[in-house]
């Protein structure tokens, strides 16, 4: 192929379009069915699986303090994934990252180079307090991802909201997001506080930062 008319052969990706014209607008982008009910659904036994073979670890905060003060800010347990290791579950969901992210690069020059994903579970009672995503001294984290993979039936009085707090016009205002299962969540991880409400029951999700550099 004649990589001068590569533009001609360019898709437009509605979905992808979407989630750009939103973060341009409003720093995040919410998108319902990113992950069709089966990949949920395969995504969400193999979180479950690995957290059966017990290979989740507590998440840590930036700084060094105790586990007493970790808890009283964050309760999930997490697990890294490698994507040189996935399986196929895994490839699925790296696929549909990877697509992604080479759309964002054509079309807005982020220049996303590095990726990083984990496994969340929040057990019944945890919560994340309010934060932003850069506090651990890594400001090569542009986009924060993140993708829940609770059953169809999840309720909103199960809690685990995702709360995000936006400035519109010098204004606080909060937007609170469930977690229903294929929704994805995608805000700028440098700007927007937020936190993860306290959830009643267990909370799964896959977590991720797109990052520059
Ligand atoms: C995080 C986070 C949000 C969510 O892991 O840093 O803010 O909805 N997660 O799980
Ligand atoms: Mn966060």
């Amino acid at each position: 192929m004649n990589h001068l008319f590569e533009s001609i052969d360019f898709e437009e990706n509605p979905i992808y379009e979407q989630i750009i014209a939103n973060i341009g607008k409003n720093q995040f982008s919410i998108v319902e069915n990113f992950f069709t009910p089966d990949e949920v659904m395969q995504l969400r036994q193999m979180l479950l699986k690995k957290h059966e073979v017990d290979a989740f670890k507590k998440a840590a905060i930036g700084n060094r303090v105790n586990e007493t003060i970790v808890k009283s800010i964050r309760g999930d347990l997490i697990l890294w994934m490698d994507e040189s290791k996935a399986n196929t579950t895994e490839q699925l969901f790296f696929t549909k990252i990877n697509d992604l992210v080479a759309y964002l690069n054509r079309t807005c020059f982020l220049g996303i180079l590095h990726k990083e994903f984990h496994y969340a579970i929040y057990p019944s009672g945890t919560f994340y307090k309010r934060h932003i995503d850069t506090f651990q001294n890594d400001d090569r984290r542009k986009l924060s991802f993140v993708c829940y993979l609770n059953e169809e039936d999840w309720l909103p009085e199960n809690g685990g909201e995702l709360v995000l707090y936006l400035n519109e016009n010098g204004e606080e205002k909060e937007e609170v997001i469930y977690p229903f299962p294929g929704r994805i969540v995608i805000f700028e991880s440098q700007v927007i506080e937020h936190e993860v409400k306290p959830v009643n029951t267990k909370r799964l999700s896959i977590t991720g930062w797109l990052k520059t550099r």
